[in-house]
């Protein structure tokens, strides 16, 4: 089978975890990468990629909570590619220690705002950028923990709570974005051994991205907001 033609990709929380991965993966298959993190300058492992890869990886600064700057990070997105193939929403946070009779409305609404409103909101303005794109697609990193029909536990609420909400964004985004043909997918990656997965996960972030990868490489191009697993299998809403 032949390699599909390089890509023009955006991760966000590129500087580790599941987003560093996904930059290595990418540019070892030849993707021309927009890797975006709070402090590129101050992360060494991505700095440390750009002598091999000085065309094709680009460091960017994007704190995804700074939706007031979505529309000039645009702009910057344009001074490097004229149009984006693959924007990956992997930017979020997981609080720990929420307990029922003790939430509180800042963890909750911040929350929000990184896990839902700023995959949202960034789509919104890269839209045009993928609209030029080849076979563009938006990837939510979701998690099945946003499945309300699986959910008998109360546990996380805060993510749990955003990543379902996240999953509506997918779909109303597929539906707004349907007639660009950009195909919108919210991605579960498994349970992935990072800063937020911890050490006892059962997967290594280049595994869940490698399988990732495959997924959005099959996606369908009537691919407008459907809720998979790694393997791209549907999840239950
Ligand atoms: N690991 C799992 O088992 C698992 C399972 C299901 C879904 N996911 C999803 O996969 C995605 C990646 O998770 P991970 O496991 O790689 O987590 P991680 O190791 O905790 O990394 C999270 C990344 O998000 C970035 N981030 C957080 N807030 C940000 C902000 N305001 N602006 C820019 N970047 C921000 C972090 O940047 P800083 O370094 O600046 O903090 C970091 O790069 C998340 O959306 C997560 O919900 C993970």
């Amino acid at each position: 089978m032949n390699s599909p033609a390089p890509r023009r990709v955006l991760v966000t929380g590129a500087g580790r975890g599941l987003g560093l991965a996904f930059v290595r993966a990418l540019l070892a298959r030849g993707d021309q990468v927009l890797a975006t993190c709070r402090e590129p300058t101050a992360n060494t492992a991505l700095r440390d990629l750009l002598p091999a890869h000085p065309d094709r990886l680009h460091l960017l600064a994007l704190d995804v909570n700074d939706s007031a700057r979505f529309s000039a990070f645009a702009a910057d997105v344009g001074a490097h590619v004229e149009a984006l193939d693959l924007l990956i929403n992997n930017a979020g946070v997981l609080p720990t220690g929420e307990r029922f009779g003790q939430l509180r409305a800042e963890t909750l609404e911040a929350t929000l705002r990184t896990n839902t409103v700023a995959p949202l909101l960034l789509a919104q303005a890269l839209a045009p950028a993928l609209a030029r794109g080849r076979r563009p697609c938006v990837a939510n990193l979701s998690t099945e923990l946003g499945s309300i029909a699986s959910t008998r536990q109360f546990h996380s609420p805060s993510y749990a709570i955003s990543k379902a909400a996240l999953n509506m964004a997918g779909v109303l985004l597929g539906a707004a974005l349907a007639a660009d043909g950009v195909r919108v997918v919210n991605l579960h990656p498994g349970w992935v051994r990072t800063q937020m997965g911890g050490p006892n996960a059962a997967l290594d972030p280049e595994h869940a991205v490698h399988d990732l990868l495959q997924t959005l490489d099959r996606l369908p191009a009537d691919c407008h907001g459907a809720f998979l697993d790694r393997h791209g299998q549907p999840l239950p809403w």
